[in-house]
């Protein structure tokens, strides 16, 4: 069953497999559609607050040409009364013939996946990992630099020690050796030591004009407030501020990604730059997720 639990999942073949689908449903969504999934069900089951993550699998269900049930507050959720993950998996899973979780217990997607008999997309578990995130980061670094050819640098920079996208699009990036990775915050939140590879990897604890000016791929995070001790929170929170001036200090063709939502991490003078790319990234979840959920399904 094609479940998408863990960017570590993956390989390079696999990869490259789901980048090549992305880009034909991408194709797809300009033609205004499918009915590719005509008669299916996926199930949004988010009990975290998400605007891109949901919606895009919804767009992406509904431009496949199927249909979407979903759970949008664990408040309104029997989970609230009570009921045990694995009994709400088994009830969902005949309901729905795909579904997509996001949980804040790192290992939920993993429950769902065991009990409910359907394939799971994992679109966030905590504090853990986010792998469709990484996969449509993925998806947007291979649009300005084709994955496996020239090296490129790509610097994570801001709270990395909670930061799930982070999590998962590291672990993706190593399945391809031309990509340096450098991790760039405060020792407090810096990388988990799972996440980093010492003979490899480089990390950093501030920001530096060199950072800036030699990486081809900029990732900013939100320094997470729901995630972090209120003091660690409250000494971080403005520890990276992107403005113009920061930003034309990068290389003319680098790219700066965010996975969103920002919070102060990014001056709105910079969307107009043209290095800034979050805006596009979160829409090419679409195609994405259009891409995982038919694999899942068995249809591509
Ligand atoms: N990037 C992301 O996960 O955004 P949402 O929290 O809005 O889903």
């Amino acid at each position: 069953m094609k479940h998408v639990l863990s960017a570590g999942q993956f390989d390079r073949k696999t990869l490259e497999e789901i980048m090549a689908q992305a880009s034909d449903m991408e194709e797809i969504v300009a033609k205004g559609g499918s009915d590719m999934a005509k008669g299916k069900i996926l199930a949004t089951l988010f009990y975290e607050p998400s605007t891109r993550t949901r919606l895009s699998f919804e767009a992406a269900m509904h431009r496949l040409g199927g249909a979407v049930i979903s759970e949008t507050d664990v408040n309104f959720s029997s989970i609230t009364k009570g009921e045990v993950l694995s009994d709400t998996a088994r009830i969902v899973g005949g309901y729905a013939d795909i579904i997509a979780i996001r949980s804040k217990t790192p290992g939920d997607a993993k429950i769902m996946a065991d009990y409910s008999g359907v394939p799971v997309l994992n679109g966030g578990d905590g504090s853990a990992e986010h792998p469709t995130q990484g996969l449509l980061d993925l998806y947007t670094i291979s649009k300005y630099f084709p994955l496996g050819e020239s090296p490129i640098t790509v610097s994570f920079v801001g709270e990395l020690i909670a930061g799930r996208t982070v999590h998962s699009c590291s672990q993706l990036l190593r399945n391809f050796p031309n990509i340096k990775i450098n991790f760039v915050a405060p020792k407090e939140i810096q990388i988990p030591d799972k996440y980093f590879d010492p003979s490899v990897d480089k990390k950093f604890f501030e920001l530096t004009d060199e950072i800036l000016e030699t990486s081809d791929v900029i990732y900013d995070t939100r320094i997470q407030k729901e995630r972090l001790d209120l003091e660690v929170y409250q000494k971080h929170k403005n520890a990276f501020h992107f403005d113009a001036e920061k930003v034309n200090k990068m290389k003319p063709n680098a790219i700066l990604m965010h996975p969103l939502p920002r919070v102060n991490e990014i001056a709105y003078e910079v969307d107009e730059l043209p290095q800034a790319k979050y805006f596009e990234q979160a829409i090419n979840g679409v195609p994405v997720r259009m891409a995982l959920i038919a694999r899942g399904l068995g249809l591509i």
